[in-house]
């Protein structure tokens, strides 16, 4: 694969800042963002009077610990545009976060938050190996999910090529590559295995293809997925990360040149993290919630919000800027079997270490008795199909699983193509405990 290292002169002055030089952006901008918060949203002044705080408190970075949360329900309970700082018709752009049921979060920006954006996922992408001149195939969903037209601007504002293919029709995705030969594309990494899948069906191999670079995200994936994607598209995986209430895709981003966790764009996003039990801030490179309070966003400023997402805090390596290790995963994703802490990436980990197996998963949580059960279906790969492989596989999966994760499972081997698509966001698990 190609050296993609960044060329002298690249890069945002602030990319190779000293730390001291961050910080003190970071304070000034933060006072900035709490200032605007709470002069200009109800609801940052109503939540910051109850907790006792006023933005003058603030006077070095570590003084944010006082301020309180916000939470995903304080965006359902303002629902749609009672969290906004700046009068409707400033906003230029909504989008929304599905959810899983009923309404969907509501987040606005200003043309100047469009811009921000922009440059961040400009600079994800550069990070990346994207340059200017460069055709990006964007196969994120466009429309209210923030992955479409964020990786878009992005592409538009590094100078390169757009091809807004949106996920789906995954026939089409495997001609339009074929045809347009883009350098880069952007999707999610569960989709990126359909699209696998469709070389294949094409009789079309996916090493040949013209991609040089993915540019990966909105869910979470293990080093191991990256390994896989790699090797079948001989081109280079890397990590983005973001979230509606936040921005967007582009709040961090892995280097192409040390593929090492995700740098922070932190002259724009302040993280800390914290314990998700008491709240309590943890000091770097211990595993916790993270958190973010916008340092820039005029729209929706957010102070402290509660990704749910679990990972640490690492010092800066090809940036200045602080990286976040691979998301592990959600708070809320998390299974608990017999006391053991579960995430599906741990699963997605042990099934790409089975070669029999293809690494398209679903686990299924029910309930016999008062125990919890865990099954995976797991699809074979065509070449392991037959009874004899499918047992071996079975076994060695289930192995692993108990072994390296501490938990028993039943596996469940399912045909090629057995297990459902995503054309977006892969849906790991399925409960179907009963409900309390
Ligand atoms: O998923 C934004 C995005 C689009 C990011 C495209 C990257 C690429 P939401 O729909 O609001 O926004 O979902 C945000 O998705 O809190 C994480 O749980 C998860 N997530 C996003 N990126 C990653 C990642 C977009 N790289 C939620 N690794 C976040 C793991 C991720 N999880």
């Amino acid at each position: 694969m190609e050296d993609l290292s960044p060329r002298p002169g690249d890069l945002d002055a602030i990319e190779t800042a000293s730390r001291d030089e961050i910080a003190a952006l970071q304070l000034e901008r933060m006072k900035w963002s709490l200032r605007h918060a709470y002069e200009n949203s109800r609801f940052y002044r109503a939540r910051l009077d109850a907790a006792g705080v006023h933005p003058s408190d603030l006077k070095s970075l570590a003084d944010l610990a006082k301020f309180p949360f916000t939470t995903k329900k304080d965006l359902r309970d303002t629902y749609p545009f009672g969290m906004f700082a700046v009068p409707r018709e400033k906003l230029v752009r909504i989008h929304g976060s599905s959810g899983t049921t009923g309404k969907p979060t509501v987040v606005g920006y200003t043309q100047k938050d469009i811009d921000t954006w922009a440059d961040m996922v400009a600079r994800s992408i550069r990070a990346a190996g994207g340059r200017p001149g460069d055709m990006v195939h964007v196969a994120y969903g466009y429309g209210l999910f923030t992955g479409g037209l964020g990786a878009h601007y992005g592409a538009e504002r590094l100078g390169c090529t757009v091809v807004p293919m949106s996920g789906g029709m995954t026939e089409r995705q495997v001609t339009l590559i074929e045809d347009f030969r883009p350098r880069i594309i952007m999707v999610t990494p569960s989709y990126m295995l359909s699209i696998l899948d469709e070389f294949r069906r094409q009789g079309i191999d996916s090493r040949e293809c013209s991609l040089a670079v993915g540019i990966f995200g909105a869910e979470p994936w293990t080093n191991a997925m990256r390994l896989e994607i790699e090797q079948s598209f001989d081109m280079h995986a890397v990590d983005i990360y973001g979230l509606s209430e936040v921005m967007g895709p582009g709040v961090a981003s892995e280097c192409v040149e040390t593929k090492d966790g995700l740098h922070i764009w932190e002259d724009h996003f302040y993280p800390e993290i914290i314990d998700p039990a008491t709240g309590a801030v943890l000091p770097d490179g211990e595993m916790g919630e993270l958190v973010f309070t916008t340092l820039t966003k005029e729209g929706l400023p957010i102070i402290r919000y509660r990704t749910r997402d679990l990972t640490r805090l690492l010092p800066g390596t090809a940036r200045s800027m602080r990286r976040i290790e691979k998301i592990t995963g959600r708070c809320d994703d998390m299974m608990i079997l017999r006391g053991v802490n579960v995430f599906p990436t741990q699963i997605e980990e042990q099934i790409l270490k089975c070669r029999g197996l293809a690494p398209h998963f679903q686990i299924e949580l029910s309930r016999s008795g008062r125990m919890d059960q865990m099954t995976v279906h797991v699809e074979c790969t065509s070449e392991a199909a037959d009874e004899i492989a499918r047992a071996s596989s079975a076994k060695s999966l289930a192995h692993y699983i108990k072994s390296v994760v501490g938990v028993t499972t039943k596996v469940e081997i399912r045909d090629p193509g057995g297990v459902a698509r995503s054309e977006g966001k892969a849906k790991r698990v399925v409960d179907n405990r009963p409900k309390e």
